[in-house]
């Protein structure tokens, strides 16, 4: 087994990996699952006192001495223009390939849900998001910078390929999952080409999986039924910017940010797993913010390097904690941060 590297990165990045281990290590002893962890810098301090972000060696580095990525959260306010982000997590999305980035969308508890009269089978869907194109290759310029004629461009790259893995991998995630519905997401009546792109592979993909349902929203109207009748999503495909978008209004349904958990995967290669969340640094280092997202995070990257047992244990231990309300105040508990790593622990 070869060992994960851990990059807690900046502000509550560091305050939740901090505690997240505390837990993976406890279920690595208790399960005899062999994992090594060893620990990266790379974040704002280490730009703003090297001028490095991402290691020249890095990626080679990870893909060759490593089985996957524990990543924390990325962004501090002493670098505005967020160079340090781009290099280092976009730097590991682009670089190493990892092009699906599953966002699984389940509450854990009822009370953890602000729609009405919606139960925890009534949210039970995961979203993926292209992961290495579309608006995120940040194709594009600027002419009369600063002066009353600028002009701006952002382009968006959509390839054949990207996309069409990308439906293939929901469509694979979906039967392998016991799921038999797949809505793809977009704004084709709007933008034409890339749209187009996506309609056409949709479709050829979809034929080659008999048994699954597919379907399709603009973006706009997902967005209001993923509110209205989230009970009627099983698997959710769409580009890098509307997954980006709509995982945040899903991260609502499950109890905020705090309590999302990602994977960006290759399918055959290293993956890195990462909260949705960001590094909020004004609650950094006041043992505030939920490590539940981390640490379900972690039982995720668990389950896909083949420890199904472990990570079943940590999710049943999370939600045992949201039941006895063995939480942050973000999700109406009382605890910090190291506390709610306790009871998480106590409980495994
Ligand atoms: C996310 C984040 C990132 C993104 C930022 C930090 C670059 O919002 O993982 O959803 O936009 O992808
Ligand atoms: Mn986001």
């Amino acid at each position: 087994m070869k060992p994960i590297a851990v990059i807690p990165g900046d502000g509550i990045g560091i305050d939740v990996t901090r505690e997240c281990m505390r837990v993976l290590k406890r279920v690595n002893e208790k399960f005899g699952a062999g994992l090594k962890f060893v620990e990266f810098d790379w974040g704002a301090d280490k730009y703003l006192k090297e001028g490095i972000t991402l290691p020249a060696d890095a990626l080679p580095m990870l893909r060759r001495d490593f089985a996957a990525i524990l990543f924390g959260a990325i962004g501090d306010p002493r670098i505005p223009d967020n160079r340090h982000a781009a290099d280092i997590l976009l730097g590991m999305r682009f670089g190493l390939d990892l092009y699906a980035n599953v966002r699984p969308v389940h509450v854990l508890h009822e009370k953890l849900c602000p729609l009405k009269n919606v139960g925890v089978d009534d949210v039970n869907f995961t979203v993926m998001r292209e992961n290495t194109e579309g608006a995120y290759v940040n194709a594009g310029g600027v002419f009369k910078k600063g002066t009353a004629d600028e002009v701006a461009t952002q382009e968006e790259i959509h390839t054949r390929k990207g996309v069409e893995r990308l439906i293939v991998y929901a469509f694979e995630y979906a039967k392998a999952h016991g799921r038999n519905r797949v809505c793809m997401s977009d704004k084709s009546n709007v933008m034409l080409y890339a749209g187009g792109l996506w309609q056409r592979c949709f479709k050829e993909v979809a034929a080659r999986y008999p048994d699954i349902a597919p379907s399709h929203l603009y973006i706009d109207a997902l967005t209001l039924l993923m509110v209205r009748r989230p009970m009627d999503f099983q698997v959710i495909v769409t580009n890098n910017m509307f997954g980006d978008i709509v995982t945040d209004l899903a991260a609502a349904l499950q109890g905020g940010l705090g309590m999302a958990a990602s994977g960006n995967i290759h399918p055959d290669g290293i993956s890195l797993f990462e909260p949705v969340h960001g590094s909020s640094p004004p609650m950094a280092g006041k043992n505030v913010a939920n490590p539940m997202g981390s640490i379900l995070t972690a039982a995720m990257m668990l389950d896909h390097l083949g420890f199904a047992g472990p990570a079943r244990t940590i999710e049943e231990a999370v939600r045992a904690c949201v039941a006895a309300d063995q939480t942050t105040a973000d999700i109406g508990g009382k605890l910090g941060t190291r506390e709610v790593a306790d009871a998480i622990i106590a409980r495994l």
